[in-house]
């Protein structure tokens, strides 16, 4: 059934009306396809109180069946609506007018975040309670952002301190770097930086450094340097990081929050043996530093814990790039106090999150519709569309705070989630997604989607001759495909226009598709440490809201040891020690296949 709710916007999918009033029947409406239908699994018995057993669930449930009579076309005329829908937070404009909803979604919704104790859930986070449950942890990556002299309390200690501690470590340290006081083992200046890191260890700061690489003032203050990421443990990724650099006025940082990450330590291993086989061992201790929180390990691996940056079990990695997994690497880039104006903007949006009431904080009133979408109107996935190259990697980003932190099978308590929980994050910036995907956005699915621009351009191109200048025309459409997917074109208007008959059902834009306006003044240090709080403190509202955990990743467990497993047989089967066994027909025919 719920198949179907997801299909209903989509009208049409069941059977098409062809010429003469004739109905083709759907694959859908075949024997083998109801028989596949009654197969499916009803849920486990759910023993425990969940959200949806709450009246506002209830009654948000109900109202669901009114918002479906509604067209976004007719909730768009209303401009009493529309205007407080639209809201301003420090520079940064947020229209949600687009999204399928009344004011009274909205007041619905603010009920559902009461019944979830979504206000003392906020207060726990940043008050310091180990709200990730099953790892025992408090989780205050707000606190890696906080001023020098706030106080956040975790375990009876204000950790702002420390924090600072760190700061000014890097702050020192890349200073020496970028100065040339500190320099390689034969006495070069070191220009260049690998960070070595997967997962939150590499996809917030690679986010941050691709928006900042082309902002003037980073351009500058970039001068002459480098940075390059290395993530995958594919060998094509080391050739591609290492690729014209030399050991020598190279740095490489091993990012790693546990400092075991099979993937990273090897890459690490491989830039080690890549520094020692020109430099000798001694090299080490100048040319490789560490971001962790386990210190004793760094120093196992051979560095030197004095060139070790510290963070803290109360991250998540997904949440780390305010902390030295993000701020090191940029800061050696940019230099400290470029990176400082990045942690104030994540602060400044943090800040409104954690003092604006539910009604006009925008983080939440986002997460719940969200929640909305997901959960009630049944659109599993969002597209994050950056008309903005330089966010080209927030969607890549958010799809791991997203997806590892909600995409989870029961509730807090281990209670089953009587619902779906977590949302599919994908997206590419526009305009270069309306070329790929936006077809099924447009006729296809229902997929909500965020449309992010800014009014100013970090870069100006207005050529003569052109009506308008490149980021006006980017921007066209970043204004028209919101209205597109929003009003839809109807078989009337198509008739009217003269389309022929056959064409017409290929033609028609049902609209009703929601989608969110993300306006920010610019694109900089600032603005994107704004973006980055909105996103990560919006999806952990949809966590309490679902009553997940969003701060551990059990889920990311059984791969990695079924690997370690294949890890081992191959080494054995290499060695000609033992042949693979221990496997399934598939597997074993395929591990066999590969070692042939
Ligand atoms: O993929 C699982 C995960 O644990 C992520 O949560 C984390 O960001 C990544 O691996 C890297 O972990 P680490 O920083 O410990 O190397």
């Amino acid at each position: 059934t719920s198949r179907w709710k997801v299909c209903e916007t989509g009208k049409g999918v069941r059977g098409q009306r062809l010429r003469g009033g004739v109905i083709k029947m759907a694959i859908a409406d075949s024997p083998a396809w109801n028989k596949y239908q009654e197969q499916e699994q009803e849920p486990e018995h759910v023993s425990r109180k969940a959200i949806s057993d709450s009246l506002a669930w209830k009654q948000l449930q109900q109202h669901m069946s009114e918002i479906k009579k509604t067209h976004l076309r007719e909730l768009m005329k209303d401009e009493q609506r529309c205007k407080s829908m639209i809201k301003e937070v420090d520079g940064i404009v947020v229209d949600y007018s687009r999204q399928r909803a009344t004011l009274e979604t909205v007041e619905k919704l603010l009920s559902l975040a009461e019944e979830a104790k979504l206000s003392e859930k906020i207060n726990a986070m940043w008050s310091g309670k180990h709200i990730n449950a099953t790892e025992d942890r408090a989780v205050l990556h707000v606190a890696l952002r906080a001023p020098r002299d706030a106080e956040i309390m975790c375990d009876g200690k204000n950790v702002v301190p420390e924090v600072w501690g760190t700061l000014d470590k890097i702050k020192d340290f890349s200073e020496r770097v970028r100065s040339g006081k500190w320099i390689g083992a034969t006495g070069k200046v070191l220009t260049d930086v690998v960070a070595i890191g997967i997962g939150g260890s590499f996809l917030g700061p690679l986010f941050v450094h691709n928006a900042l690489e082309t902002e003037p003032a980073c351009e500058e203050l970039a001068k002459g340097r480098s940075l390059r990421f290395l993530s995958n443990v594919d060998p094509v990724d080391a050739s591609i990081a290492l690729k014209g650099l030399d050991p020598e006025t190279t740095l490489v940082v091993v990012v790693s929050k546990t400092f075991t990450t099979a993937e990273t330590m090897l890459n690490a291993r491989t830039c080690r043996a890549w520094i020692t086989s020109k430099l000798g061992v001694d090299a080490v201790s100048k040319h490789m530093v560490a971001v962790s929180t386990n210190l004793k390990l760094v120093e196992e691996f051979g560095i030197d814990p004095k060139n070790a940056f510290a963070f803290w079990d109360w991250v998540g990695g997904r949440y780390s790039v305010t902390s030295a997994v993000g701020v090191l690497p940029l800061s050696l880039q940019y230099g400290f106090d470029k990176v400082e104006e990045f942690l104030k903007g994540t602060w400044s949006m943090d800040e409104h999150f954690r003092n604006t009431p539910l009604k006009s904080n925008i983080p939440v009133l986002l997460g719940l519709l969200s929640v909305w979408n997901v959960t009630f109107l049944g659109c599993p996935a969002r597209a994050i569309l950056p008309y903005s190259q330089a966010l080209q990697k927030l969607a890549p980003h958010i799809q791991q705070v997203s997806m590892e932190s909600n995409g989870k099978g029961v509730a807090i308590d281990g209670s089953p989630l009587p619902f779906e929980a977590g949302e599919i994050e994908f997206g590419e910036p526009g305009t270069n997604g309306q070329h790929s995907f936006y077809q099924l956005i447009h006729q296809g699915r229902v997929v909500p989607c965020d449309f992010i621009g800014a009014v100013k351009s970090q870069k100006s191109v207005y050529m003569v001759g052109e009506k308008v200048s490149n980021h006006d025309e980017l921007m066209s459409n970043f204004f028209a495909q919101a209205d597109a997917l929003a009003n839809g074109k109807s078989s009337e208007d198509l008739k009217a226009e003269g389309v022929p008959a056959s064409l017409v059902p290929h033609k028609v834009f049902t609209g009703n598709r929601p989608s969110l306006s993300i306006l920010l003044p610019n694109v900089d240090a600032f603005t994107v440490g704004q973006l980055l709080s909105l996103y990560e403190n919006r999806i952990a509202v949809q966590g309490f809201i679902w009553n997940v955990n969003s701060f551990d990743q059990w889920g990311v467990e059984l791969g990695k040891s079924l690997a370690s497993r294949v890890r081992s047989q191959l080494n054995a089967a290499r060695t000609k020690e033992a042949a693979v066994e221990g496997f399934n027909y598939s597997t074993t025919f395929l591990l066999q296949h590969y070692l042939k």
